[in-house]
């Protein structure tokens, strides 16, 4: 690999041995890819934080320990120094508002509280969350970063025409420290280009409606880059949020491209480059009816659990939620809790969404979600989501039944104990 003068003397030890170690690993994962060289990154979302029983006995030789083995794949304790470039924690383990509710162990919890406070003391800017991008982490266009979290990926890449691959702990460690990462994948302009177009020739509204296409693109396409046509609704940032999580996880898609609507397509020509455009795979009624009955996993309508904000809730979908909960009441054999990112949590709180979702009977949770924490409300055996992610994912991680509808649907379900949705 091609290293700059600066990046030899980062190797040699110039900057102390957490960044010598960083540029090692960088040297080493880049080799392993072909890159030729690395390049440089100002943007980096990874997660660092200590929040579970595996690292408990990291911990108790502190904090570098952790960040040496997890972050940099080093079985001596490094010192830690600040972060070379921006970085924020994406999301965690226990809900540090919440973390009673959840059953998180009180010592665990602790932990976690000592690991914000060593991160912030170098640099990491907690803003726990899987959406950085809603909360003040916004590359811009041709930005090159280093992001974990395929939501977070997906999104970057494709609405905002940043640069990242799915990155991991090592990886994001070790470009925090250093500044660079592999130069490769999504950060190359030609390998950006689709090739794959999806024909959309049903309605693609709302949430849901974007959620279900996002899940048949996984599937459609896997790891390829699609493109679409004849989509009829201009999306905002929720749809996009979505559509982009439903994607990657019923397949591997970490860039698309919405000609007219995504940056790097101003036209069908331009989404592909010198590429021909490909025969169109077809989302009409009967797929999307087919997809929406495979993100239910549920035959139980008897509900235990409602989970709202996967991808982590806009203030606008905080705002959504309490405006349906107005003056209603939670059956009591139902749980509802709502996700958003803390920062968003203290808008949710001032403008009075937190108290009636509270009322309501429901709870509005931050810095982690029930996927990623593997902490649900004791004993629930069904759940529903507005989520088609977390639909895909908590029946498996959890051993649950799964129903997905609209916000509404699950609103009106946690209210009436019972699932009542239907299919599209
Ligand atoms: Fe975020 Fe958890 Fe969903 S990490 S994208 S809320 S599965």
């Amino acid at each position: 690999m091609r290293l700059t003068e600066d990046e030899k003397a980062m190797r040699d030890g110039a900057n102390g041995p957490a960044v010598a170690r960083s540029m090692d690993l960088l040297i080493r994962y880049g080799e392993a890819l072909d890159a030729e060289r690395l390049v440089e990154t100002r943007n980096v979302a990874g997660a660092f934080n200590a929040s579970t029983p595996s690292v408990r006995h990291l911990a108790e030789d502190g904090f570098d320990r952790v960040f040496s083995e997890l972050n940099l794949d080093s079985d001596d304790t490094i010192e830690i120094p600040r972060m070379a470039v921006p970085t924020c924690q994406l999301i965690t383990g226990i809900d540090m508002e919440n973390s009673a509710l959840q059953g998180a162990d009180p010592a665990l919890t602790e932990m976690q509280r000592q690991s914000e406070k060593y991160l912030g003391q170098r640099g990491v800017n907690m803003m726990c969350t899987c959406t950085p991008y809603q909360v003040g982490n916004v590359p811009v266009q041709g930005e090159h970063c280093a992001w974990m979290e395929s939501s977070a990926v997906i999104y970057c890449n494709s609405v905002l025409g940043a640069r990242t691959n799915v990155e991991g702990k090592e990886s994001t460690g070790a470009a925090a420290l250093t500044g660079r990462i592999p130069y490769w994948g999504l950060h190359l302009p030609e390998n950006r280009h689709a090739n794959r177009l999806i024909r959309v020739e049903a309605e693609v509204d709302d949430m849901a409606d974007w959620g279900v296409l996002g899940y048949f693109t996984g599937f459609a396409v896997e790891e390829n880059r699609p493109a679409f046509e004849r989509l009829t609704h201009q999306p905002n940032l929720m749809k996009l949020k979505h559509f982009g999580a439903a994607a990657a996880s019923s397949g591997g898609v970490e860039i698309y491209h919405m000609p007219g609507i995504t940056p790097e397509a101003p036209t069908m020509e331009a989404a592909f480059g010198t590429s021909a455009k490909p025969e169109a795979i077809c989302f009409g009624a009967a797929e999307k009816r087919r997809t929406w009955e495979r993100l239910q996993n549920a035959t139980d309508r008897k509900l235990d659990f409602v989970m709202l904000g996967c991808p982590h809730n806009s203030i606008e979908q905080m705002s959504l939620v309490a405006e349906l909960l107005e003056g209603r009441r939670i059956h009591p054999d139902t749980a509802l809790w709502v996700h958003t990112p803390r920062a968003l949590r203290q808008i949710a709180d001032r403008s009075g969404y937190t108290d009636v979702i509270r009322a309501a009977g429901g709870e509005v949770m931050s810095d982690t979600c029930p996927s990623i924490s593997r902490r649900l409300p004791k004993g629930v055996r069904v759940i529903a989501t507005d989520s088609a992610k977390q639909a895909h994912y908590l029946p498996a991680i959890a051993k649950v039944q799964g129903w997905f509808g609209s916000v509404r649907q699950c609103v009106d379900s946690a209210v009436a104990g019972e699932w009542l949705g239907v299919v599209r």
